[in-house]
């Protein structure tokens, strides 16, 4: 038992009609595990820490985080909201969610209650997508700002490290999910694909217009917290019989990176850090895509002038952003 007979259950004792809805769930992931990315040893090193430290949350942020939607204002927000909607859409398709197992539609972002739960393999699927997809954005807006830096002879204040990171931390979380599956061709196919739409997609968005592709991540990462937060509760409900085990081993990489301490290491812990980071890239991407992209600092890593602290952001529980004049007056 366990992990390796998580992806068994989903394709075990399913009638005829309910495996051919599956066929997808089959071909996105194989049922047997191995470590697929397994450390290189070599003469001299010992071991390889991320070159970014977690900045770790408090057990309160984590809990307090909840789906928020932030009601589209100008036509690019519009734009961008659409897009995130038509994306959610396919995803849901892809993941072959049915009827009974989809949320109240008039509020796809904040509801999370369904009749029926997702399969571990469904979510697998999701989240393994959805991840390797979240890790584009920052990477492209990071690396655009790097070069306009570069050719304009100007400063950044602030923006490409933010940007870089988050990348890395969606890599994170790709590759703790990755741990928790083995890929199959298919997905790797799908992923393969959908790179290289997206990158290209948001290569050209952030050129023309880099308010409104931060307001698509924006959008995106309010998917990614219901995602995670529907993850979670049905995790509490017991819905989901390998990952509620408080017994369940979470990846080793996953406690490494986050710093997760001894007896809070269940699945439940690992997506409250996810469910988190989400939160953050959120009310980043929010907050950034008001702001005037060529003079304004980045706020979240700014200081503040005495008498204005209290002004300072915090992007975790600002599900719809901050406005311009709230964080540079
Ligand atoms: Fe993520
Ligand atoms: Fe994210």
């Amino acid at each position: 038992m366990g992990v390796m007979s998580l992806f068994l259950v989903p394709f075990m004792g399913l009638g005829p009609q309910r495996r051919r809805k599956s066929i997808g769930e089959r071909q996105f992931l194989f049922v047997k595990l191995r470590d697929i990315f397994p450390a290189k040893e070599t003469a001299y090193i010992r071991k390889t820490p991320p070159a970014w430290p977690h900045p770790g949350y408090t057990e309160e942020e984590m809990l307090a985080v909840t789906p928020a939607h932030r009601p589209p204002k100008t036509v690019g927000d519009w734009l961008a909201w659409k897009l995130v909607r038509m994306a959610r859409w396919a995803t849901d398709i892809a993941t072959g969610i049915g009827r009974e197992q989809q949320v109240d539609m008039k509020n796809p972002t904040t509801a999370v209650a369904a009749q029926k739960p997702l399969t571990e393999a469904q979510w697998l699927v999701r989240v393994i997508f959805l991840e390797s997809i979240a890790g584009v954005p920052g990477m492209v807006g990071g690396m655009l700002r790097h070069l306009h830096s570069l050719r304009r002879l100007k400063r950044d204040n602030g923006w490409i490290e933010t940007l870089l990171e988050e990348s890395f931390n969606e890599r994170m979380h790709l590759l703790v999910f990755s741990k928790l599956s083995e890929i199959g061709w298919f997905m790797k196919t799908m992923i393969l694909g959908a790179q290289g739409v997206f990158f290209n997609a948001m290569f050209l968005s952030y050129l023309i217009s880099p308010k409104i592709t931060h307001r698509f991540v924006g959008y995106l990462e309010e998917e990614a917290v219901h995602t995670y937060t529907r993850l979670l509760r049905e995790i509490e409900q017991g819905d989901l019989p390998k990952w509620s085990d408080p017994n369940f081993q979470i990846p080793e990489i996953a406690v490494t990176y986050w710093r997760m301490a001894e007896g809070k290491r269940t699945m439940k812990d690992l997506i409250l850090y996810i469910r988190a980071d989400e939160a953050v890239h959120r009310g980043v991407n929010h907050t950034l895509g008001n702001l005037n992209q060529v003079e304004d600092p980045n706020p979240f890593v700014s200081e503040y002038k005495a008498g204005a602290e209290q002004q300072k952001p915090s992007a975790v529980l600002k599900g719809t952003g901050y406005e311009r004049e709230e964080v540079i007056g």
